[in-house]
């Protein structure tokens, strides 16, 4: 699943003595999938360079000050470097495609490139921001906190339509802003928890992180887990009646669909902007709803999945999320 976000903020920059416009986007993949980072002449009177002049130069921005080299293309020589032989190559879906294709992506693949397509006449330069897609969420079931050992999370984030979330995942989602005060499993056995806004009941007032517990126990030790979902086809839409538990998952069969599962409301809510501020029940007997533009009386503060816990399943009074794959 990939998502080209934005090709909003355009700058000039100096690029062989000449002001070249630099355009940016920002895209969105899946680890271990593969990946093109657009990139392309786009001559608005047919010219198009053939083999010959043709310069392509893609780099890696570690850092402000760090670029490494990916690929070079002159004309009919191609270089790749160091660990991206065998993981990156062109497009080259026609002859102003400088595409750039990454193979089996790894967590250290995700950052900032720079795409440079030197023809001597408009040359191009092109940023695309590489960041992990998907969707993090916090979960703990009908139980309670802290009652999931090892095994118990991989199956709860199993029976969301979701896996344990690896911490490169958790990281990415800690970057974009996720701050959760129970610790949960990752799916390198080691216990954690993203912390943005530091306060005292959360593990003190030191430097925002993701916090670790460290390895832990898997079978004897309990904790919360973090699931990780790729995203959905699907549609998830809500029934606004009073409903009880069984009535709800009853008008989703007759609605040709399934009481949604909580990997598939973080999904709609994180990745097509969902919002409805009503509550209403999941698969999972939980009723949450979600906020995506915070508002009075809806989630003032921030753009969340809310969630009222897991009430009475004879309690008729919330709707129903279905998801229609
Ligand atoms: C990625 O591309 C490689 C090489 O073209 C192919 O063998 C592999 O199946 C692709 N992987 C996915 C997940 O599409
Ligand atoms: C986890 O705890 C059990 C029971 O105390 C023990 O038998 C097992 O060796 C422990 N596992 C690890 C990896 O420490």
């Amino acid at each position: 699943m990939i998502t080209i976000i934005s090709l909003a903020l355009v700058c000039l920059s100096l690029a062989n003595n000449v002001y070249t416009e630099v355009s940016r986007h920002q895209i969105f993949a899946t680890l271990g999938r593969n990946v093109s980072l657009p990139c392309r002449l786009s001559f608005s009177d047919g010219f198009s360079f053939d083999g010959i002049g043709k310069r392509v130069k893609w780099t890696k921005l570690e850092d402000p000050n760090d670029e490494t080299n990916v690929l070079i293309s002159m004309g009919f020589h191609k270089i790749i470097y160091g660990r991206f032989e065998n993981h990156v190559d062109l497009l080259e879906a026609d002859q102003n495609d400088a595409s750039l294709i990454i193979t089996n992506l790894q967590p250290d693949d995700f950052g900032t490139y720079k795409c440079e397509i030197l023809s001597g006449m408009d040359d191009v330069v092109v940023e695309i921001d590489l960041r992990m897609g998907g969707v993090v969420f916090p979960y703990s079931p009908r139980l309670g906190r802290y009652n999931l050992n090892f095994h118990d999370a991989e199956a709860a984030c199993w029976s969301q339509e979701a896996v344990v979330a690896s911490f490169e995942q958790l990281h990415q989602a800690w970057i974009g802003g996720m701050d959760w005060c129970n610790a949960g499993w990752l799916n390198d056995g080691t216990v954690q928890y993203p912390i943005t806004k530091p306060r005292q009941p959360c593990g003190g007032n030191v430097a925002a992180g993701v916090r670790s517990y460290g390895r832990r126990n898997k079978t004897n030790n309990h904790f919360d887990v973090f699931c990780w979902t790729p995203g959905y086809n699907g549609k998830v839409f809500f029934l606004d009646e009073k409903l009880t538990f069984l009535e709800a998952e009853q008008a989703c069969e007759d609605g040709g669909a399934e009481l949604a599962k909580v990997g598939h409301m973080f999904a709609a809510w994180k990745l097509q902007g969902y919002d409805r501020c009503d509550p209403g029940w999941l698969a999972d007997g939980s009723v949450r709803y979600p906020i995506s533009r915070p508002r009075m009386k809806c989630s003032p503060t921030e753009a969340a999945v809310r969630s009222i816990g897991f009430p009475e399943k004879k309690h008729k009074l919330y709707g129903a999320y279905c998801y229609r794959g």
